[in-house]
């Protein structure tokens, strides 16, 4: 079989088992070409639409503070940027940013920040409860790292329905060649199945051509997403940002990111899968093209416009310098020009 023959194989083979074996994700994603990306398109657009129709969900993502314990090479807000201009909200801004969000028709609030010691399992159980009690319609997110089981725990029964956690990558060397030593790839995937027995819905992701990733350690992120089942995904290309290690890498491509969707997507039809700001920041119309590649999740900003700017885990991101309604607005009409409607629901996943 010629390679391109070989790639529209694999994909009918996944399509209709929602499977391949390693070495043939491998393969699917070393192959990539035009035909291959547009059948599968096609079909991760078919078993997304069987199950959600033309709706999108967003998210209104909180951006509560930039402080961060950890060093992860690839990451703007890594303590070591000397650069960055730290801040934290303090739980009234919090607060605030969700009774805009909730007036602007969100249903689910993200919460996201680094690893800071700062927000206490108190602190956040505070917050959450709050968020819970003045708006039971909706759901709260967590994306704040690594954290204990005990915390986990306070944090689910303070009323957090879901947690980001990107696992990053699901081959070990390559997780220590993008974070430093002490950071450990065990701890990471635990905390992932911690988080799951707990109850959340739970969420992983990678960057898309982050240094040293390969089709191999790719397919061993695609076998990890079918084994692991998560209600979500987040996917997004890699940014190099100047003030890191990998400032002069080459950034991730929104063609790529399109294909790693729609294959997600035929793994698990009915996962949460954004189409991230970062895929937005690589090209003007990437949210709309990671929407088409079968994703069916937007993430507009809610953070306060003061500190946009300084959540800067990537250069050049997009949406630092609009209003939170300006963006919602701008989003609606994005998605109904090409033919899809954000909808105000919490968004949960359909089981
Ligand atoms: N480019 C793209 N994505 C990044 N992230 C961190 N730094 C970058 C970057 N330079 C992603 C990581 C992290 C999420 C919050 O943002 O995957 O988990
Ligand atoms: Fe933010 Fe368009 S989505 S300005």
């Amino acid at each position: 079989m010629t390679d391109s023959k070989r790639s529209l194989w694999l994909i009918e083979k996944l399509y209709n088992n929602r499977s391949l074996t390693l070495e043939e994700y491998e393969c699917l994603v070393s192959e990539r070409n035009d035909e291959a990306a547009e059948l599968l398109r096609a079909y991760a657009d078919r078993v997304r639409r069987e199950i959600y129709g033309t709706d999108i969900f967003i998210r209104g993502l909180i951006e509560i503070g930039n402080v961060c314990k950890n060093d992860c090479l690839y990451c703007g807000i890594r303590k070591s940027n000397a650069s960055c201009e730290r801040y934290r909200l303090s739980d009234e801004e919090i607060l605030h940013c969700a009774v805009e969000g909730y007036g602007l028709g969100f249903r689910t609030f993200v919460l996201q920040g680094g690893e800071d010691a700062y927000f206490t399992d108190d602190r956040l159980c505070s917050i959450i409860s709050q968020i819970k009690e003045r708006f039971p319609d909706c759901a709260v997110t967590l994306s704040l790292g690594e954290r204990s089981r005990e915390s986990y725990e306070r944090l689910f029964r303070a009323g957090a329905d879901r947690y980001l956690l990107r696992h990053e990558t699901a081959d070990r060397e390559h997780y220590e060649r993008l974070h430093p030593e002490g950071m450990s790839f065990d701890n990471r995937m635990k905390s992932l199945a911690v988080l799951k027995e707990i109850g959340f819905q739970v969420g992983c992701g990678f960057m898309v051509g982050s240094p040293f990733q390969t089709p191999l350690t790719l397919a061993k992120d695609l076998k990890f997403i079918e084994e692991f089942s998560p209600d979500m995904c987040g996917i997004g290309p890699f940014i190099p940002h100047r003030q890191t290690p990998f400032g002069e890498k080459a950034a991730g491509t929104v063609e790529e990111t399109c294909y790693l969707l729609s294959i997600i997507r035929l793994i698990k039809p009915n996962i949460l899968l954004p189409s991230t700001t970062a895929l937005g920041t690589v090209n003007p119309v990437g949210r709309e093209m990671g929407i088409k590649a079968g994703a069916n999740v937007i993430m507009p900003n809610l953070s306060p416009v003061s500190v946009r700017k300084k959540y800067e885990l990537y250069e050049n991101k997009i949406c630092t310098g609009e209003e939170s309604a300006q963006c919602i607005e701008c989003l609606k009409k994005r998605m109904e020009g090409i033919g899809y409607t954000v909808v105000c629901d919490r968004g949960d996943i359909k089981k």
